[in-house]
Formats: structure tokens, sequence, C-alpha cells
């Protein structure tokens, strides 16, 4: 039996979403752009995704721009703001320390092109608080971008509160919805919010396929320059397919969040009390209630987490160390680091986030595994100095 429970790594296409990218890919090949009937269908299929994708975000169809995930929507977000408001004498952004390295690298390549950046703390549990943005906010700040929900542990931050306050001062506000769209109700106007990034392939769609939904009205420079796609905000041949499986995806999703936040929550719920209760010296990292219901990160004290992730995958159980970048180096989890956990509790914390093909019997395969694994473990560590074998 193999168990996937890497959901936010990324997640299986659904059946539905591998049936539209298959039909797309061998029939509906025209160019977007072309004025004929085979140029019309490519448009059509994907005026179709776009609805599907602003009716899942509450939002009118020409506020979306297709992207090839989540990377480039944050791009473009923080990038084509920025450079839309230097102009007007606007020169700082402020981002959570927690962010993906979407985000937090390219404040660092804006920074070194002389734009000032500020990172904001979060609390113990993830979570940015209201007060810390007031304190950063200038008087030209341009952008503030702070993620929905996080990668590794889940936390949902206060955004509406957020927004109000960049809106405040004057600036925008970006969130980084990849870990949200899709989990929980994602409603652009509740939010406040004035762009918002999201990838396909975090929700059962295809990956190389995402958006950013740009409040109307919203100033941006395009990141990439070209022909007049994407009512000349994103230029280059749409890939059609992946945008209808965005589409079918973002379909599906609407249709059934709430059942489905609800049956994959009481799962994660179940895998997170088994695992602290046949394991000692385990505890639960982030914000046990503002948190998206798929994930959950724990710390297995006196165990290193890379050793466990593998002893896992050795029977057949997938899952992460935290965001998948980082995985393969030994780096302290900059989320966990943030939150002030100590160096070795941000090193012996796995993530398990689970997903549309999560069942019961997997959960109670892990919760059955991992006591013998980690016993194993902390026996291998424990050994007395010049002990053999
Ligand atoms: C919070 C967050 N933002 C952005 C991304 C990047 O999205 P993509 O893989 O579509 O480029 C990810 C993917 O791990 C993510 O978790």
């Amino acid at each position: 039996m193999r168990v996937y429970f890497d959901y936010n790594a990324t997640t299986p296409l659904a059946p539905a979403v591998t049936d539209a990218v298959v039909q797309s890919t061998r029939d509906v090949f025209g160019n977007a752009s072309s004025i004929h009937h085979f140029g019309q269908q490519a448009k059509a299929a994907m005026d179709d995704a776009r609805s599907a994708v602003a009716t899942l975000l509450n939002a009118d169809p020409s506020e979306v721009v297709f992207t090839s995930g989540g990377t480039e929507a944050d791009n473009f977000a923080i990038r084509g703001a920025a450079e839309a408001l230097e102009a007007g004498g606007r020169k700082h952004l402020i981002a959570s320390a927690i962010e993906h390295e979407a985000v937090l690298n390219t404040l660092k390549a804006l920074a070194r092109r002389g734009w000032r950046t500020t990172l904001l703390p979060v609390d113990a549990s993830g979570i940015v608080s209201p007060d810390r943005l007031r304190e950063a906010m200038a008087a030209d700040t341009a952008l503030v971008s702070v993620m929905h929900a996080n990668n590794e542990i889940g936390t949902i931050q206060p955004i509406a509160a957020l927004a109000a306050i960049a809106h405040e001062h004057g600036a925008l506000l970006h969130t980084d919805a990849v870990q949200s769209v899709g989990k929980i109700p994602v409603d652009v106007r509740a939010l406040g919010v004035d762009l918002l990034s999201l990838s396909a392939h975090k929700f059962n769609g295809p990956k190389g396929a995402g958006a950013l939904w740009i409040k109307r009205g919203t100033r941006m420079q395009p990141i990439t320059t070209g022909g007049k796609h994407e009512r000349n905000r994103r230029a280059g041949t749409e890939n059609v397919p992946a945008i209808v499986g965005l589409g079918v995806a973002a379909h599906l999703s609407a249709g059934k969040l709430s059942s489905e936040a609800a049956r994959v929550g009481a799962l994660r719920d179940r895998l997170e009390a088994g695992i602290l209760r046949a394991v000692s010296g385990t505890a639960v990292n982030g914000a046990p209630d503002a948190r998206v219901p798929n994930t959950t990160n724990i710390s297995f004290e006196r165990v290193e987490a890379e050793s466990l992730l593998i002893a896992l995958d050795l029977e057949g159980i997938a899952v992460s160390t935290g965001s998948a970048c980082s995985s393969g180096t030994l780096e302290p989890s900059h989320v966990l680091r943030a939150m002030g956990l100590s160096t070795h509790r941000t090193q012996n914390s796995l993530r398990f986030s689970l997903g549309m093909f999560s069942t019961d019997a997997e959960v109670d395969r892990v919760v059955e595994v991992l006591p013998r694994l980690v016993e194993k473990l902390r026996g291998l560590t424990q050994k007395p100095v010049g002990a053999r074998g």
C-alpha cells in the first residue's frame, strides 16, 4: 500500500481534469489569438476556464490573468505592481517572514535594485499581527504581500485586516493563495485584496498553470513583453490544455468545497490525534484553529526529520519536511524558525498534507507504522559513544 500525504507539494489530477486536458490537447490545438475557427475554439475554451476561476474567487472573469503557475503569479504581482508604482515615488515593499520563496526571492531581487524591503515577524503559531504591519507601513510603501495559507504549517492569515491597513496607507495588498484556493472558500471581495495568486497543481489541476487575479483598475506593468495576450498583461501564446485543466479543477472545487473540507479535515484530525497519542515527544506546529483542513506539521523529539522521511518512504509513505524546494538540504525551515522554534525543533518536523484521494485506511497505516520507525531512529541516536554496530 502506497500512501501519498504530500498534497501541499503537488496533487494528483482529478479524473475529470485528466479527461479535459487530454481532450483539449488532442482537439483544441488552435492559437487563441487567431481569428479563424481553430483560434476561436481555443479562445472559447480559455473563456470557460476564466469564468470557472472567477466563480471560485467571486471575481469577474476580466480580472483573471493566466500564468505558468504560482511562482509566475507571485513574480507578476510583486514586480508588476512595484514597477507601476515606482514612478509615483513608492520604493518600499513588505512581506511576511514565512512567505514562499517565490515571494521572498522576488523581494530580494528587488532589494538589489534599490527597493527597501521589510519582513514582518510572525507569532509562535505563525500568524502575522495587524499591529506589526501597522508599525512597518511607511509613506512610500507600494505593496504588502502576505500569504493566505502557509504551505508548511497551513496557518491562515487575517488577510482582510491586513488589507485594510495597507489601503489606509495607499498601498496594495497581494496574497499568495496557492495553498488556500480549492481547500477553503477564497472570496477576493471579502478578503479585500488587490492581487491574488493561485496555482492549478495544488488543487488537482495540471502543473504549469495558474493565475493572478488583478482587481479591476489596479495599475500593473507586465513582466513579459511581447504580444497582446491576456489584455496586454501577460505576453506569450497560452498553454490552452493546461488552462482548460485549471478551469475544470476550479469548477470541481467550487462544487464540493465545504463537503471536501469537512471530509479531509476529519481525516487530518484523526491522523494528528493518532500520531500524538501513539508517539511520545510529539507536538503540532502552527495555529490549531486558523489552519487549512488538510495540513498538519508535527515535531518528533530526538528524531532527525530527513531520516524519518526516508524511513517512511521505505514503508511506501510519502510526506515532507516542509517546503519541497528546501528538502534535500538540512536547512532548518525558515517558517518554523520565524515562529521562534528551537533549532532542534525546526529540524525534527514533518508535514503531512492530505487531499482528494486520501482515505481512512491510509491514516490508519501511517499511525500504525510511525511509532516503530520513531522508536528505531531514537534508539540509533541514543547509542552510547563508542558503541559498536
Ligand atoms: C505558498 C506557495 N506559493 C507559491 C508556490 C509556487 O507555485 P508553483 O509551483 O505553481 O510555481 C507554492 C508551491 O509550492 C506554494 O506553496
